[in-house]
């Protein structure tokens, strides 16, 4: 089957990449007023990893990119589209992606990034299951990649506690059976203020602060709604029912926002995949880091339905159902 015939997409690979540095609550509670207790009870998370100095967001989503690419048999040279979600790129531009392009050695294709913070990947996943499906490109690598520890501020420890850096990617391929069941996308840029890095670039100078600020509170409850609402969308489009998903895959901020979602829907723990204890919140590559685990350990299995789901600053939230092959 060639591009040009291609009705559905579905994942034929993933990758994930953590820095080396590792870096525990107990660790952190010498830098910052803290301790592993509090950390552990709000929000699940245990530990960390942080880039090491001039690692940036495509040096981690290479690692991720390679390993993807070698799970899926596909060389970089049969990549068409590249699609990065970061929010935290190596710089204004170019893009992450045309980066990770040239570092990758796969010149030719489509490159760019989408900036939708924590439901990046979501978003990125299903633009690109648009363009193969549309027979734009015959494989895809779509990327999740992030190093919020470059935009933590150390004198707020309300936020500084919560995220890590990462990456996921997966390829995407064009196939004749689906793969990606649906897609559904959402934003609501009236809720911009609870959640963002304000900074801008002014004239050479930068106005405005360029760490992330958020209002936990207004987040928990906001997270928690619309992550039940999008899975209860997806379902409903394929005319599945909580029940039927095998496995739950949200993004990573905190397990008391995976758990309230997992209680609204009335799916045990047991089929919800969770990295946050080991990985904190990795913004747009939470979800392919946890996806890329459970793949690789045997949790997903062929036949299986899997829902990715995230929300994120903007607001933006969304969610994709994959029948796994
Ligand atoms: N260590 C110790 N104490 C702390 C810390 C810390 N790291 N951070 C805050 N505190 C203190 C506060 O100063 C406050 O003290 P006070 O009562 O003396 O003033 C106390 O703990 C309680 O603060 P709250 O903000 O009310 O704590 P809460 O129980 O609400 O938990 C949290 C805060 C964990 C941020 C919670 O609101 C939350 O989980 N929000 C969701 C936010 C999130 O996960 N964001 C991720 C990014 S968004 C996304 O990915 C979608």
């Amino acid at each position: 089957m060639n591009a040009a015939t291609a009705v559905y997409s579905r994942i034929t690979g993933t990758g994930g990449y953590l820095p080396q540095q590792c870096v525990t609550n107990a660790q952190l509670a010498q830098r910052v007023d803290t301790s592993d207790e509090w950390i552990v009870t709000r929000t699940g998370i245990r530990e960390r990893h942080f880039a090491a100095a001039g690692e940036l967001a495509s040096d981690l989503a290479l690692r991720a990119s390679e390993r993807a690419l070698a799970a899926a048999g596909v060389s970089p040279a049969e990549i068409g589209l590249i699609v990065v979600a970061t929010t935290t790129p190596d710089v204004v531009f170019p893009s992450t992606a045309c980066i990770l392009q040239r570092k990758l050695g796969a010149a030719g294709g489509a490159a760019y990034d989408i900036q939708a913070v924590c439901s990046g990947f979501v978003y990125a996943l299903a633009q690109a299951d648009l363009a193969v499906r549309a027979g734009h490109c015959r494989h895809a690598l779509v990327v999740g990649a992030e190093v919020y520890s470059r935009v933590l501020d150390w004198n707020d420890r309300s936020t500084c506690v919560l995220f890590g850096d990462g990456a996921g990617a997966v390829v995407l391929s064009a196939a004749d059976a689906p793969g990606v069941l649906s897609s559904h996308l959402h934003a609501d840029g009236s809720h911009a203020g609870i959640l963002g890095v304000p900074a801008r670039i002014d004239q050479g100078r930068i106005e405005g602060s360029p760490f992330l600020t958020m209002d936990g509170n207004a987040v928990f409850r906001f997270a928690v709604r619309v992550l039940a609402d999008v899975a209860h969308e997806a379902l409903a489009a394929n005319d599945l029912q909580p029940g039927d998903v095998d496995w739950l895959i949200p993004h990573q901020a905190n397990i008391r926002i995976i758990e309230a979602t997992a209680k609204k829907l009335g799916l045990p723990m047991a089929r919800v995949v969770v990295t946050v204890d080991r990985h904190a919140n990795t913004s747009a590559a939470s979800i392919p880091l946890a996806l890329d685990e459970a793949v690789r350990d045997g949790r997903i299995r062929s036949g299986q339905h899997v829902l990715l789901e995230g929300v994120g600053g903007g607001f933006t939230w969304g969610a994709v159902l994959l029948r796994w092959h």
